[in-house]
């Protein structure tokens, strides 16, 4: 791939997407007040749509590529694009939201795991693994580094917490498309792939396990599940490259700034 497949961004552009990228963090906040046991996949769904309607965004997911729903919830085994329906969240259950929206075309994405009740010790891990590795491929996403830095900083930190990164998985630019150059890969060696510049905007979305990172898709055409039945979580956050620094538009407070000369 070469760096004229990216679509880079004006800082209005920037603006746009960031005004999604508000809604989809504001939601995926409010969404740990519900996910509790007893809670189905289909309210939190139903739940989304309505913050979504109140903010004037529309969810960009129904459609895409023929997908049913607004939202995906991926439960325990489900690693991504699980669909809402009648599944009832027991106690200690792990569960990914992942939210698509769009404001005007301009689309934000963004996806957190919540635990409903309490996790056994392995599920407290792999969510923590989850966050820190997705921080650590944030921390990675600066310009004068290379795309390759990023899935070398994401899968080295998943084994340090004893867990894989499904690198059949990747990130991926966002803007007036949902999917767009680059393609972040989760495992990577570091400095190789494509210069990170500013303009880029893409999403940092590992999805860890506790498993060997296999998956196979269920016979509902979405759900991919880990193929040894292992739990999964994954935190997703769309990025915004400046000269020197780097906004997480769907959690502010994990923007940074740094010294290009360091
Ligand atoms: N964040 C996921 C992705 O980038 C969400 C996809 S949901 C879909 O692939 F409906 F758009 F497929
Ligand atoms: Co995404």
């Amino acid at each position: 791939m070469r760096n004229e497949d990216v679509r880079l961004k004006t800082s209005p552009e920037v603006a746009r997407i960031r005004k999604s990228c508000r809604v989809v963090e504001t939601i995926l906040n409010d969404l740990s007040n519900y996910i509790i046991p007893g809670i189905t996949t289909g309210k939190i769904s139903e739940i989304c749509e309505e913050l979504m309607d109140a903010n004037l965004a529309h969810p960009s997911a129904p459609g895409y590529m023929g997908y049913p729903e607004i939202i995906c919830t991926s439960v325990n085994t489900v690693a991504v694009h699980g669909l809402p329906g009648s599944e009832i969240l027991g106690n200690g259950d792990i569960i990914t939201v992942d939210i698509i929206l769009n404001i005007d075309g301009w689309h934000g994405d963004g996806a957190c795991t919540y635990i409903a009740g309490e996790g056994d010790a392995d599920t407290l891990r792999l969510y923590r693994a989850a966050q820190e590795a997705t921080k650590a491929g944030i921390k990675a996403s600066r310009a004068g580094g290379r795309i390759g830095d990023i899935g070398y900083a994401v899968f080295t930190t998943a084994a340090r917490w004893g867990c894989s990164v499904i690198d059949e998985l990747a990130g991926h630019g966002i803007g007036q498309a949902v999917h767009e150059d680059p393609v972040i890969m989760h495992k990577s060696e570091s400095g190789v792939g494509l210069p990170i510049v500013p303009g880029m905007v893409f999403t940092v979305e590992p999805v860890l396990t506790l498993g060997s990172g296999k998956i196979k898709t269920l016979g509902d055409g979405w759900s991919v599940v880990s193929a040894d039945g292992e739990k999964t979580a994954q935190f997703e956050h769309t990025v915004a490259i400046f000269s020197k620094s780097t906004e997480v538009l769907t959690r502010r407070e994990l923007s940074f700034e740094f010294d290009p000369e360091f």
